[in-house]
């Protein structure tokens, strides 16, 4: 399969200008991202990469990194996990609390706000240094010892995080949470925060497409289960209330963030990246969306 072409091919069809959407600004510092941004990178193996545009600039992955902390939570609870969270696609918007009243403080996933706050307060809980283990982790992944927190965009979502830590005092009240709620949302505003480009998510997204071992060393990082079971919420919970929207367009299990990045895998086959800041209403990137089904259109590989 001559991947650059499709990658080409995408690149001279579609554009900025083709898409309608806003660059989220209810995190300021993310307001100030250029619209104009594109860029693609699909990654099969070291010597088999392929981009277009923007794919080596760093942007926020925002919700991007639900997976990672979903992943490192798996490790150290095992089963107990779903104890403290559910796997049913909400429907509702990420932020959204309503569910949570009649479901007793359980939330529907481990991808909408909610449930990716009880995994924090599992991580805050469980690890002495969660975000410096956190870091390691995707660091380790990705082979790229670069990869770090961008702390002003955690400040900046942390001066209008009113309804994370509002979720937060929430589920603790219904007895979700154990820790305290500020080191909880510190350590979620710091997740979101991590700035990688195109080409270091497609890597690190390889695990997931290879079923838990890095592609490079072949070190086992997750069990075979594991990777089935969060490549399995990622297409049916990552898109939020576009999920169904989502694996319709494009087929594949995938993961969005409001810094308009996009991940998505094909398992045994590759992992692909793409980021373009400007959002569609459900808060997911618009170009992004457009590229990836032109991706699995013009390369006839999905998961369907
Ligand atoms: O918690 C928030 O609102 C953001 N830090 C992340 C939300 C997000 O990325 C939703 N994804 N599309």
């Amino acid at each position: 399969m001559d991947y650059q072409k499709i990658l080409d091919t995408i690149y001279d069809e579609i554009s900025y200008r083709d898409v309608t959407g806003k660059v989220a600004s209810y995190i300021p510092e993310l307001a100030k991202v250029d619209r104009r941004k594109f860029g693609m990178h699909v990654y099969c193996g070291d010597e088999q990469h392929f981009s277009f545009g923007d794919s080596t600039e760093l942007f926020s992955i925002q919700s991007i990194s639900k997976v990672f902390t979903l992943a490192m939570a798996m490790r150290l609870m095992g089963e107990h996990l779903w104890d403290r969270v559910s796997v049913e696609p909400s429907g509702d918007p990420f932020n959204s609390l309503t569910q949570l009243e009649y479901e007793s403080g359980i939330p529907r996933n481990p991808f909408i706000n909610a449930g990716a706050l009880v995994i924090s307060d599992i991580l805050v809980d469980q690890l002495d240094d969660p975000k410096q283990e956190l870091l390691d982790f995707v660091r380790h992944i990705t082979g790229d010892p670069s990869i770090d927190y961008d702390k002003t965009v955690a400040a900046s979502e942390k001066s209008t995080g009113y309804r994370n830590i509002a979720l937060v005092n929430y589920i603790k009240a219904l007895g979700n949470i154990k820790c305290d709620v500020e080191p909880i949302v510190d350590f979620y505003f710091h997740q979101c925060s991590l700035a990688m480009s195109c080409e270091q998510l497609s890597k690190a997204f390889m695990i997931f497409a290879n079923k838990g071992k890095i592609l490079s060393t072949g070190e086992k990082i997750l069990k075979p289960k594991t990777v089935k079971r969060i490549n399995a919420l990622m297409q049916t919970c990552g898109f939020y209330d576009e999920a169904g929207e989502f694996s319709f367009q494009v087929g594949l299990p995938g993961k969005s963030g409001v810094g308009g990045g996009i991940v998505a895998i094909h398992p045994d086959n590759y992992s692909v990246a793409v980021w373009s800041p400007i959002l569609n209403e459900k808060g997911n990137s618009e170009l992004g969306m457009k590229a990836l089904e032109r991706f699995t259109t013009l390369s006839g590989v999905s998961v369907f």
